[in-house]
């Protein structure tokens, strides 16, 4: 099986599995295949220089993201209101999953599981999901992260790190994150 990684093809193969299923099932597979190869993927890509957020395709209806994670930089909980799939092409992830606590008021959050993401793991994340994200390395992390919607324009929230209180999500705020990273 030839598993040369082309961005080009890489967006039209997203595309297609989301029009024949709108589920991540399909997508899943797309970026399972891709990442299975990281070495295509790096060469595809790009080596990862810097912490950033690059925007691959963009829809209404979907995104696809090369999403580069600073040496030991952590996102607060956040929720994307839509499935996603993230597959490691380089370094690692952690994701911690988080559920509002019952009963307790401003959306206060507890710790409800965690996932280590590895180079080569495609892991799809439900549409409710609450999840922040470590990278626990002393490199650049890279991931592609696939989602089911317009992770640029939905209504969400996110979660003060310190209180654990909701808030809304804002993407500029959460872009900025990336900039500073890389100043630390
Ligand atoms: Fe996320």
């Amino acid at each position: 099986m030839n598993t040369t990684f082309e961005l080009e093809r890489f967006i039209t193969d997203c595309r297609a599995a989301h029009q024949a299923d709108r589920s991540h099932k399909l997508v899943r597979e797309v970026i399972a295949r891709a990442v299975s190869d990281p070495t295509e993927v790096l060469k595809g890509l790009g080596e990862p220089k810097r912490g950033e957020v690059q925007k691959l395709y963009h829809s209404t209806e979907l995104t696809i993201l090369n999403v580069v994670w600073a040496p030991k930089m952590t996102i607060m909980p956040h929720d994307h209101r839509m499935w996603a799939v993230i597959g490691v092409y380089t370094g690692r992830e952690d994701n911690i999953f988080w559920r509002r606590v019952s009963g307790k008021g401003g959306g206060k959050l507890e710790a409800a599981g965690a996932k280590a993401l590895s180079e080569g793991d495609a892991e799809p994340l439900g549409h409710n999901i609450i999840h922040s994200v470590t990278n626990p390395i002393r490199r650049l992390t890279g991931a592609i992260h696939v989602y089911g919607g317009d992770f640029f324009n939905e209504e969400r929230s996110e979660w003060d790190p310190e209180t654990l209180l909701e808030g809304r999500f804002s993407v500029e705020r959460a872009m900025r994150e990336f900039e500073d990273a890389n100043r630390h």
